[in-house]
């Protein structure tokens, strides 16, 4: 008989929870360190991207399980925070823009940190975790998620400030942005302050303090991408390639099209007078901004490398689990296409490393922060590319805080009824602590794993605007709501009623459907191609059942 795994099936998952609590058992709770990058695309090593150097982000994934199919449920920062930081997918939080508080608009939803806290965790935030503002109640949620105010780096007040070396000397507020830090603003940067806070919270640790969960938010590499430009070295400008298709496609429904307004309003963009709504960017600049993204990462990685040193220097990498993941992703130019804003692979896939001392490898060590004199820099060549412990599994955001939850011991979250908006603890997402077995132990093997994992964009029109990367829910009129299957995604686009935040399946707008074994990059839209139908009715039916048909079944003889 098979039943649903996380709704039902649960004893396998308990004696699981029991051999992994056991080796903490020495020092108490596993300390955690969450990691999220902001805009961040799966490009490391260790998801076969031989270009990128980050060495500390190898390192740890070489004592990682590599998720290499894990996705966002909104390609949107304050959505898709709100949503993995709850466990619950935007339908549920009502936050499908940055312009409400879910614990006044949707629930009064347990966060992650909070579920921690309040089973006698510290902790902390240092730099973007929730999204600022209104969509974290203007407090980014202290008390309830935090033990202490969150720190926030002051230097991000220049985001959208004239800081950057423009033609001839003038200050701009530019996309590309390689800035001399002793010359900034403070002569500092945000990513840079996050840091120097995490690591001095890290110093003042004893081995008698409680258990912690520190949670650590870069803001690179959103834009602008703003980086110290001694990274750019990293990635001469001439080994720099443009995106395998960087054309619009034919196939692609304009509904689906995000016209990156975020890039236009900036100087630099703003000066190449790229047309509105499609561009394209010319190539010269499109490589400058490849390359920027590559820099920040490389950037973020030698930040990195200062945080895991100071947890091995206090001997705290043997119980400390360690997270890395991204909010969403980032299009480089795939199908002329930047930025988030969309359903596309490209912005949906994520990258996520679960480090679990003793079961995912060992405990994190030998990772460096490197000067910016010339021949302390890795070079590619120096990188050696272990067996890296990757799962193909289906996973989802979602699932990130019961699957913490499971690996730190504490009681388990149940899967939320249909309606659970006045149910402050639950999960819309699923364990994926059975993957990091199945993926480090030859004797457990999972079958049935999630069929499919879901993602969703609103728009305010079917042909681009300006505000169809960022429509609020209020000025939305259509839905688009996608699917991944281990072969294909599939996106419907469809009604949506501002009124009442309700949709209409019956009214479809388009639909696309991409191989995701022979298409990645979403380029050959196969969904009014005959020979498809069978699959396109497949999937549309798929899609309406939702992500509880979609969960692991296991199998009960
Ligand atoms: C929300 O929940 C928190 C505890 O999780 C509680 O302190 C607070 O009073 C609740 N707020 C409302 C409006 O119910
Ligand atoms: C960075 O700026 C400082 C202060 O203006 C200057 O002294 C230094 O030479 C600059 N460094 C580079 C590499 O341009
Ligand atoms: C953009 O348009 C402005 C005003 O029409 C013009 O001065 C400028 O040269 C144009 N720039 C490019 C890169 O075409
Ligand atoms: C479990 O591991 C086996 C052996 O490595 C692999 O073939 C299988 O795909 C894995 N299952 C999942 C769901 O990752
Ligand atoms: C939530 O509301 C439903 C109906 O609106 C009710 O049946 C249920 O008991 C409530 N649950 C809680 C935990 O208050
Ligand atoms: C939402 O509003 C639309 C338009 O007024 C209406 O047709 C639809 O029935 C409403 N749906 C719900 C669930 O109330």
């Amino acid at each position: 008989m098979w039943t649903q795994w996380c709704a039902g099936g649960r004893q396998t998952v308990f004696l699981l929870v029991q051999v992994l609590v056991l080796k903490f058992t020495c020092c108490g709770r596993p300390n955690i360190l969450f990691i999220v990058l902001d805009d961040f695309r799966p490009i490391m090593r260790s998801y076969g991207n031989q270009l990128i150097i980050a060495p500390n982000m190898d390192n740890l994934a070489r004592n990682s399980v590599v998720f290499n199919r894990a996705y966002t449920q909104q390609a949107l920062c304050g959505p898709s925070r709100t949503s993995f930081l709850t466990s619950r997918r935007p339908d549920t939080t009502k936050l499908w823009d940055v312009h409400y508080y879910w614990r006044k608009s949707a629930g009064n939803y347990t966060t992650l940190p909070q579920y921690f806290k309040e089973h006698g965790y510290h902790t902390e935030s240092f730099g973007k975790i929730f999204h600022p503002g209104i969509v974290s109640g203007k407090t980014t949620d202290y008390p309830y998620s935090w033990s202490v105010p969150p720190y926030l780096p002051s230097t991000q007040q220049y985001k959208m400030k004239k800081v950057c070396p423009g033609a001839r000397g003038k200050l701009q507020m530019n996309v590309v942005c390689p800035v001399n830090v002793s010359t900034q603003p403070e002569h500092t940067l945000p990513d840079i302050q996050s840091t120097q806070h995490a690591v001095q919270f890290i110093e003042k640790l004893s081995k008698e303090s409680q258990p912690f969960f520190l949670a650590l938010g870069y803001h690179k590499p959103h834009i602008p991408f703003k980086f110290p430009q001694e990274y750019l070295k990293l990635y001469p400008l001439d080994e720099i390639k443009l995106a395998k298709f960087h054309t619009k496609p034919r196939g692609l429904p304009s509904v689906a099209w995000n016209p990156w307004t975020d890039l236009r309003e900036r100087d630099d963009v703003k000066s190449l007078n790229v047309s509105f709504p499609f561009g394209p960017i010319p190539e010269h600049f499109q490589k400058l901004m490849i390359q920027s993204y590559y820099a920040s990462v490389s950037y973020v990685d030698n930040l990195l490398g200062e945080v895991f040193a100071a947890l091995e220097k206090k001997g705290m990498s043997g119980n400390t689990i360690t997270l890395l993941t991204g909010d969403h992703g980032w299009a480089l130019g795939e199908n002329q296409e930047w930025s988030k804003f969309s359903n596309f692979e490209v912005t949906t896939r994520v990258p996520l490393l679960v480090s679990v001392p003793g079961l995912t490898g060992k405990p994190l060590s030998g990772t460096r922060k490197y000067s910016s004199s010339d021949k302390d820099w890795p070079d590619r060549s120096m990188v050696q590319d272990n067996q890296y412990k990757i799962t193909n599994g289906l996973v989802e955001l979602v699932d990130i805080f019961p699957s913490l939850v499971e690996l730190a011991g504490l009681p388990i979250l149940k899967t939320c009824p249909q309606t659970s908006f006045n149910i402050t603890i639950c999960t819309e997402g699923c364990s994926f602590v059975p993957l990091i077995k199945n993926a480090t132990s030859p004797h457990t093997v999972i079958k049935n794993w999630k069929s499919a994992v879901f993602s969703q964009y609103p728009r305010p029109s079917l042909q681009p605007e300006t505000d169809s990367d960022q429509p609020r829910a209020v000025d939305s009129r259509v839905m688009g709501y996608s699917i991944r299957t281990d072969s294909h995604r599939y996106t419907e686009w469809i009604q949506f009623y501002p009124n009442n935040f309700t949709v209409n399946w019956n009214n479809v707008y388009a639909r696309e459907l991409y191989s995701q074994v022979t298409d990645s990059e979403d380029h050959h839209n196969l969904a009014s191609d005959p020979r498809y139908l069978d699959i396109v009715h497949k999937l549309a039916v798929k899609l309406r059942q939702g992500w509880r048909a979609a969960l692991p079944l296991l199998n009960q003889t």
